[in-house]
């Protein structure tokens, strides 16, 4: 990997080593107090506009249409983090909300993420876990369990009263006793590998968690084969690879064009979840064969 010669940019070689020993860095200081606290007056003033809660169609990749979002996606202390760990040509694949409230019945059960995209799960993919709001153990923060992404394991679906798409869960044993919890102070984010496995607790605390997760991955990755072409953003650097469209980013908020392309962007990757998790179904049951 040539370690010794990379020139970081915001971590040090600690930090990177315990990203890629461990999968997940925590905490990383990205957004100032001011930046945090303008986010959050603006997540709010759209979650006012739609009964109080973010709307649900702008779960997934709300950057292509907000001006702000697409200020933190794009925001060079962020990037600086993630180039240390993906290298110089980064691509935004997507973003998502994860929103608290006290007693809502939200958690996130144990999972992987990468299964569930579409992409090469071999792959070095990032999720930057942005917190908008302070993120703590009483108002359910992100928890992982250090050195699980080292491999892929199957998932079992539909486990009720789950923020996730599918209410995926892994299928094997977790031992909750080595969960380490990822408490973030407002602009703060923490890191983790796309086969970290990880989920988060229901909040019992009035303090609100606005958690915004930005996925990261090198321009190189190849999506799965014979999925629909799915669309991502350039982050920084160049995309010398072509696998992915490449989308355009947003001038003013809620620019017809950008709606229009947000909406075929979330239209897409529905789709591609739904194959994708066929094809990892299949592919379990492969390797189950080839090793029976
Ligand atoms: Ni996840």
């Amino acid at each position: 990997m040539g370690q010794n010669t990379v020139h970081l940019k915001s971590l040090t070689t600690t930090q990177v080593a315990q990203f890629r020993e461990h999968g997940y860095l925590s905490p990383v200081s990205v957004l100032s107090a001011r930046e945090a606290r303008e986010a959050r007056v603006q997540v709010e003033a759209i979650e006012a506009q739609h009964g109080g809660k973010w709307p649900r169609h702008l779960s997934l990749k709300s950057h292509l249409v907000y001006t702000f979002l697409d200020r933190i996606v794009h925001h060079p202390a962020l990037l600086d983090a993630v180039e240390d760990v993906l290298g110089p040509d980064i691509l935004c694949w997507s973003s998502r909300w994860f929103i608290k409230d006290k007693n809502d019945g939200g958690f996130v059960s144990w999972h992987q993420d990468v299964p569930y995209w579409g992409i090469d799960v071999g792959e070095n993919i990032v999720t930057a876990w942005v917190a908008i709001s302070p993120a703590t153990r009483a108002n359910g923060c992100m928890k992982v369990i250090p050195r699980s992404h080292r491999s892929l394991v199957p998932h079992k679906e539909g486990v009720s009263n789950n923020l996730l798409l599918r209410g995926q869960e892994v299928a094997v044993a977790v031992d909750e006793s080595r969960a380490v919890y990822m408490e973030l102070e407002a602009g703060q984010m923490s890191l983790h590998h796309g086969l970290m496995f990880h989920g988060s607790e229901e909040s019992h605390v009035d303090e609100r968690r606005i958690g915004f997760a930005i996925r990261y991955i090198p321009t190189r990755v190849k999506p799965v084969d014979g999925l629909p072409r799915d669309s991502v953003q350039l982050a920084r650097g160049v995309d010398r690879y072509g696998h992915f469209g490449l989308e355009t980013r947003p001038q003013r908020d809620l620019d017809p064009v950008d709606v229009e392309q947000h909406r075929l962007a979330t239209a897409t990757y529905a789709e591609i979840n739904r194959l994708a998790v066929a094809k990892h179904l299949e592919m379990i049951a492969q390797s189950a064969r080839a090793q029976g």
